[in-house]
């Protein structure tokens, strides 16, 4: 009896599998492309290509990465790499790469720029670098190229059926709001005013977006920045514990963004936007260090002084050894262990990783 019903499933499958691969009423469960808006946690060399102090492109970044130092600020893959091993789709290019033009861009760009951010003044003690909406600019000009090379039905089914990625707001904070020394907005905005400006900016380059006929958005809230190396060297916080004030703060901001994206999905059919829980992941792989296999929470793997966290990464530094046990790459990223398990979680993650819809469920929308 078991058997029979087993061979029964199997047929039945067979069929399914047949039906699908002929596409028969099967809505194809594929991006055709990625489009990513971000800052140095994805950004895979644009500011390679820019006069800014927020550079990887130097030995030992990439030390576990097949092409070595590439401009990625990470010992390895970032999760916009993990993301498209997991999604099929090759390697984006940077947006600043001289290659980045015609058939090259077809399964999508990467904008993000070390020291962006939603507001444009943010970052610039770095130097140049692009904010959201040059990154939404930049954009435009691909969007350019691409209608030279499809029909406008054509590219209205394809902008339809792209991925978009925004991850933006932590420079708002570490390179502007929390550096008073330069940036005024922590004496004139409270912590709320701050976090309803930065969403109101982002909610109107998002709108760009799907004016442009981008469709399905995955949002990135901000991570526990209260906890990176940088933040634990400025000595605010006994041993062991975060800075309460910036995990505050980027809280709030990250409030406001779930709050947006129900907003979004109710005002706007026929688009799907999705929130990214950066903050409870990591903030999980912090509190479960262990069971992650992590057993350095609160040093960078390679850095210079408290924390190994007062300075970043430096050319030729030595990294530490067993990089797969650290939580943190430098004083600001983390290593590609953590970045594997972020894409994982947003890509297939329950309700509490990715709010209300994974990036595989909407693959399938
Ligand atoms: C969504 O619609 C509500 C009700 O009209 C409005 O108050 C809100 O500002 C809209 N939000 C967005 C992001 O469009
Ligand atoms: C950290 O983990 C402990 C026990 O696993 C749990 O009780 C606590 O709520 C966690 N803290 C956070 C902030 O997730």
């Amino acid at each position: 009896m078991t058997k029979i019903k087993w061979l029964d499933l199997i047929l039945f499958g067979a069929v399914l599998v047949a039906v699908s691969s002929s596409g028969v009423g099967m809505a194809d469960p594929h991006f055709s492309a990625m489009f990513v808006f971000g800052d140095s946690i994805i950004d895979p060399g644009n500011n390679n290509y820019l006069n800014s102090l927020a550079k990887a492109n130097y030995v030992p970044y990439g030390v576990d990465f097949s092409e070595g130092p590439s401009g990625r600020f990470s010992n390895g893959k970032t999760i916009i790499d993990y993301l498209g091993d997991l999604l099929e789709i090759p390697a984006l290019p940077a947006y600043t790469n001289p290659f980045a033009t015609g058939k090259n861009i077809l399964r999508g760009v990467n904008y993000a720029s070390a020291a962006g951010g939603i507001l444009e003044e943010t970052g610039q003690n770095l130097g140049e670098r692009f904010s959201l909406s040059d990154q939404v600019q930049n954009f435009e000009d691909n969007l350019n190229q691409l209608k030279s090379q499809m029909d406008d039905q054509e590219l209205s089914i394809y902008l339809a059926k792209a991925l978009v990625i925004l991850i933006h707001g932590s420079n708002d904070y570490i390179n502007n709001y929390l550096l008073p020394s330069i940036f005024s907005t922590g004496y004139v905005y409270s912590p709320k005013d701050y976090a309803d400006i930065l969403v109101k900016r982002y909610t109107r380059q998002i709108l760009a977006l799907r004016n442009l006929g981008l469709r399905k958005f995955f949002i990135g809230g901000i991570g526990p920045l209260g906890c990176i190396p940088n933040q634990l060297a400025t000595g605010l916080t006994p041993p062991g514990k975060c800075v309460a004030f910036t995990n505050e703060v980027v809280r709030m901001f990250n409030t406001r963004l779930i709050s947006l994206v129900d907003q979004l999905n109710s005002n706007y059919t026929g688009s799907i936007y999705a929130y990214g829980n950066t903050f409870g992941a990591f903030y999980d792989i912090l509190n479960n260090s262990k069971e992650y296999g992590f057993s350095v929470i609160d040093r960078g793997c390679c850095g210079v002084g408290r924390n190994q966290g007062q300075i970043t990464c430096l050319p030729f530094s030595v990294p530490c050894a067993n990089r797969n046990q650290y939580i943190f790459w430098d004083a600001f990223h983390p290593t590609q262990a953590v970045n594997q398990i972020l894409a994982r979680r947003a890509y297939s993650g329950p309700t509490s990783d990715c709010y209300p819809v994974n990036v595989q469920q909407m693959a399938q929308m």
